[in-house]
């Protein structure tokens, strides 16, 4: 099916282990109905994850990313997926509407990722994965520019406030796409532009 027929947008949620991706996607889709697609939980239903070799880290599960996509794309086809995982590059750009980077603060993520009971080698690799804006200079590569937003969630209300924002884009997406049509922004002005998306305003 022609990507331009998807009639829900698909979204990536990205970003270092730890920062929230898991609480944004399943808040985000509790609050639209679209699916939370946990890669995590695909990777164990179709068992394409080998265990990794290293002694420290037997639990990292090195994935099969061709034999991932077949067993998703339909549900990227059909769109409506908010996808979580902690790479975004294998999605096909053609397939993806919205990439939305997740960051938090050093000290935040280390006392998350310790609690989570990481070994030092393991949180040391996270650590330097979200100094080093990996997964954001990631997603700037593979995907156009006005594509990816960098989102922050270290307090409770972030989460709260991206979601907004999320739905807020969300809906624009709706009306860009021919659903929703009889929703008029404030204002009732017409095709939403990059300036009255709420995704961009304060990004
Ligand atoms: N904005 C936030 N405020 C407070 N706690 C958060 C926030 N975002 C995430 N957390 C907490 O951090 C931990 C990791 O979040 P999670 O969503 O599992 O991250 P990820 O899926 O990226 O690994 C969880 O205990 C979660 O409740
Ligand atoms: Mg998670």
């Amino acid at each position: 099916m022609p990507a331009m027929l998807r009639t829900d947008p698909n979204i990536i949620i990205t970003g270092t282990p730890g920062v929230g991706k898991t609480t944004h996607c399943q808040q985000l889709a509790s609050s639209t109905g679209l699916h939370h697609l946990d890669i995590n939980d695909v990777v164990k239903k179709h068992n394409i994850g080998e265990s990794s070799t290293d002694p420290e880290d037997p639990n990292t599960k090195i994935v099969d990313e061709d034999r991932l996509l077949d067993c998703i794309e339909n549900d990227l086809e059909e769109g409506g997926q908010i996808i979580d995982w902690h790479a975004c590059d294998l999605f096909p750009p053609s397939l993806i509407d919205l990439v939305c980077v997740i960051r938090c603060d050093n000290q935040v993520l280390y006392d998350r990722l310790k609690k989570r009971g990481y070994g030092e080698k393991k949180l040391q690799e996270n650590m330097d994965c979200e100094i080093m804006e990996v997964l954001l200079q990631e997603a700037r590569d593979a995907y156009p520019e006005e594509q990816v937003v960098e989102l922050r969630s270290e307090g409770t209300g972030d989460v709260d406030g991206n979601v907004e924002r999320i739905e807020g884009w969300i809906k624009n997406w709706r009306k860009d796409h021919g659903k929703e049509g009889e929703v008029e922004a404030q204002g009732g002005k017409g095709s939403a532009k990059d300036e009255d998306n709420p995704m961009f305003l304060h990004g």
